[in-house]
């Protein structure tokens, strides 16, 4: 009677890894699997039936290249994907991730300048089709999660110029350069891929006033609501940036984050429900108005109980 906050399966989003090949566990975070792609309609409609509101789509097992081409394809995984799930289940919420890292031949997620470090502006023009690239397949939330500077504007300009103007952007506003994203990297096949570190584009978790900054270009440009990622290490931050900004503000509990749970229970070291539901209410206490979780389904399901 006296909680404070509460909650609820529609706090939740889901990542879904969807796969071209078979459906396969991840190593460093098995209850996970990447989800093939002829079965990723029914994984949608098992996110609505558990009152989840929204899924968020990774795609693994494109070719990879120097140029990220396939990232622009009107066919690649993730568009036939999200068309599946539209169809599959319109009431669920699509949100489509948009970097180049899983179609880049060195992980990043830019494309790369002559002396190997990430090129923003090229980067952008990338970006902004692959955004339109992934509307025009029904995407309802864009989620740029790159971290290049100037991509919410750019993207939401071309989202009007092409009529989507009822279009969602959640934006990667304040995302760190963490050690949280191991099993992440894994599921859409970075992992040993990847050549050095996001630092010249993710943040030093060192800093805080700074992700008050990025926030704010972010909304001046033109997001609808901003992320705060990775989570739990980085409650003060959400919990700042929601008291400044008064705007929906979501949190990423990271697949790092998820595998110190999952670690933890298979060691003995805690109760697994009872870790996931105080974990979720932790981010809404803070002041989250929704978290995208690994652990979502479970979360639902518990909640229902
Ligand atoms: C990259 C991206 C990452 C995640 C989401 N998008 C990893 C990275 O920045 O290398 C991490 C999500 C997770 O760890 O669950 N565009």
């Amino acid at each position: 009677m006296v909680a404070e906050t509460r909650l609820s399966p529609s706090d939740l989003i889901w990542p879904i890894f969807v796969t071209q090949g078979s459906r396969e566990r991840l190593k460093s975070l098995p209850f996970v699997e990447r989800v093939p792609l002829a079965e990723i309609g029914a994984a949608a409609r098992i996110a609505g039936e558990a009152g989840i509101p929204c899924i968020a789509l990774f795609p693994h097992g494109e070719p990879r290249s120097e140029t990220a081409h396939t990232a622009l394809s009107a066919d690649n995984i993730m568009c036939r994907a999200i068309a599946e799930c539209k169809t599959a289940a319109p009431h669920v919420g699509v949100l489509a991730d948009v970097a180049l890292d899983p179609y880049t031949s060195h992980g990043h997620d830019g494309l790369l300048a002559r002396d190997g470090s990430v090129d923003n502006d090229a980067t952008l023009d990338m970006l902004v089709a692959q955004a339109l690239v992934q509307a025009r397949a029904g995407a309802d939330i864009l989620a740029p999660s790159d971290m290049m500077d100037g991509r919410i504007g750019r993207i939401r300009a071309a989202l009007e110029a092409d009529g989507f103007h009822d279009r969602q952007i959640m934006a990667y506003a304040a995302k760190y350069a963490s050690a949280l994203y191991g099993p992440f990297r894994e599921a859409v096949g970075s992992e040993g891929v990847l050549k050095g570190d996001k630092r010249g584009y993710q943040m030093d978790y060192a800093n805080a006033a700074e992700a008050l900054r990025e926030v704010a270009l972010d909304l001046a440009e033109g997001a609808d609501t901003v992320m705060v990622k990775p989570g739990l290490a980085y409650l003060d931050i959400l919990a700042a940036v929601r008291a400044e900004f008064r705007v929906p503000t979501f949190a990423y509990h990271t697949s790092g984050e998820a595998a110190m749970i999952e670690g933890a229970v298979m060691m003995g070291a805690m109760d697994r429900d009872k870790a996931i539901l105080e974990i979720l209410t932790a981010f809404k206490r803070a002041g989250a108005a929704g978290v995208l979780t690994y652990h979502a389904l479970d979360a639902a399901r518990l909640l229902a109980r």
